[in-house]
């Protein structure tokens, strides 16, 4: 049965099973962080009606929803802020800045950076940083400020920042977070490129930042002055939605939503994975994005979809070429027990061309990048000269800065 949030006994242990998987798991790595998800009660930051077995379960908790009903805050989900913890190397006597709220990941912060460090916590929604507050009071983590603003403006009065945590989506790293980094510091950020973020640990070099880890991961949305959502094309109501990110790319909504009328052209490549030896095809998806063409991603609700309709490889975030009245998402069927292969399916007058695109890309992927190092990510200031490579490379141009996607080039010809 569920324990209610007021059931320290169960609390207590739902805690030290959640620290247990997180070790047995390795997204903790050090016993500072160790101590903190031992110590800190999840459940005291969740909202009214969130039992303990929800709060401590390896998954995000969704703590508030805009009108539209999709989430506008959550206490994320608890492997991903062991990672950002670790990544972040946080020291006794640390300052650190957590931009987007809720109070249990600052009380983390604060429980590794210990009473001479300094966590700030910024957010948006003066409901988030009134929870914290509370959270914090009775969790014991009084030393935490909790500010409520904009934090695409950062928090100059305790600038410079050994550690900048950013826990929302933002298209780009806001001014403010440089000028407020210290020059060894670490700044966390969920960025997002071409539709898909990624959790990249970003330390100065030269006269730009370079990521020096990235992670798959998701998170709601920035609001304030830095919003800049993808543009969503509703081809079935909600139910399916094209979620564009370069301005640049210029696609008939209503021919699109009519394409998916036209029969789905299936088309197969020798690209195989076995899901048993753990393999990861993170790049890939980063590899597709990084095409100089027209790109977007797909996002299907499955339930709510006819059976047989689209099947794309990831219903939340699934890469796509398109064309005007086009397109062809990353599709994948299993073989046999363990393996599972690599297509795409098609839609509209130009399936055929983007299926075998979508192919040919996929056999460039398993030959030159698939087994290597994946790419180097870093961030440019505007002005700033952009890396040079014979290898593959993707930017992406924000407003105050530029995002470069720099692929090894091959080393053997093809
Ligand atoms: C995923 S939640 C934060 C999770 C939190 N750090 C925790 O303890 O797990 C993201 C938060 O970012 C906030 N947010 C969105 N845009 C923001 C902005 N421009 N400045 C500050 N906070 C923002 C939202 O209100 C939301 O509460």
């Amino acid at each position: 049965m569920a324990g209610s949030v007021l059931d320290t006994s169960s609390a207590d242990e739902a805690r030290a099973r959640l620290a247990d998987r997180l070790l047995a798991g390795r997204r903790i790595t050090s016993p500072a962080v160790e101590a903190a998800f031992r110590r800190v009660p999840r459940h005291l930051f969740a909202t009214d009606g969130i039992s303990v077995d929800v709060a401590y379960a390896d998954d995000v908790v969704i703590t508030r929803r805009g009108p539209d009903g999709r989430a506008t805050s959550s206490i994320s989900a608890p492997w991903l802020q062991a990672y950002t913890l670790e990544q972040a190397g946080l020291r006794p006597g640390a300052r650190v800045l957590e931009i987007g709220s809720g109070g249990y990941n600052a009380a983390l912060i604060a429980d590794v950076v210990g009473p001479d460090g300094t966590v700030v916590t910024v957010d948006i929604d003066a409901d988030v940083t009134d929870r914290a507050r509370t959270g914090l009071d009775r969790a014991g983590y009084r030393q935490v400020t909790v500010v409520h603003g904009d934090g695409e403006y950062g928090h100059q009065p305790d600038a410079p920042y050994d550690a900048i945590i950013v826990t929302v989506e933002t298209p780009e790293v806001a001014p403010a977070w440089l000028d407020q980094l210290a020059p060894a510091g670490a700044l966390l950020v969920p960025l997002r490129i071409r539709g898909m973020t990624r959790c990249l640990t970003l330390r100065r070099h030269e006269d730009h930042l370079l990521a020096t880890a990235a992670l798959q991961c998701g998170f709601v949305p920035m609001q304030g002055d830095g919003r800049h959502p993808t543009r969503r094309l509703a081809l079935r109501g909600d139910d399916i939605v094209m979620h564009l990110d370069d301005t640049s790319t210029e696609v008939n909504r209503d021919a699109l939503a009519a394409a998916l009328h036209t029969p789905r052209l299936h088309a197969w490549s020798p690209v195989t994975i076995a899901m048993s030896d753990g393999s990861s095809f993170e790049s890939l998806h980063l590899w597709l994005a990084s095409q100089p063409r027209p790109f977007g991603t797909l996002a299907v609700n499955r339930e709510r979809t006819p059976a047989g309709l689209v099947d794309p490889q990831d219903r939340f975030v699934c890469p796509t070429l398109l064309t005007a009245d086009s397109f062809a998402y990353l599709a994948m069927r299993k073989l046999d027990d363990t393996t599972w292969q690599f297509g795409a399916h098609g839609f509209g007058p130009d399936a055929h061309t983007l299926t075998t695109d979508m192919l040919d890309l996929l056999t460039v992927w398993e030959h030159d990048h698939r087994h290597g190092p994946g790419p180097t990510i870093t961030v440019h200031p505007t002005g700033m000269h952009l890396p040079e490579s014979d290898g593959p490379q993707l930017f992406v141009t924000r407003r105050h800065t530029t995002i470069a996607v720099t692929w090894p080039a091959p080393e053997q010809p093809r």
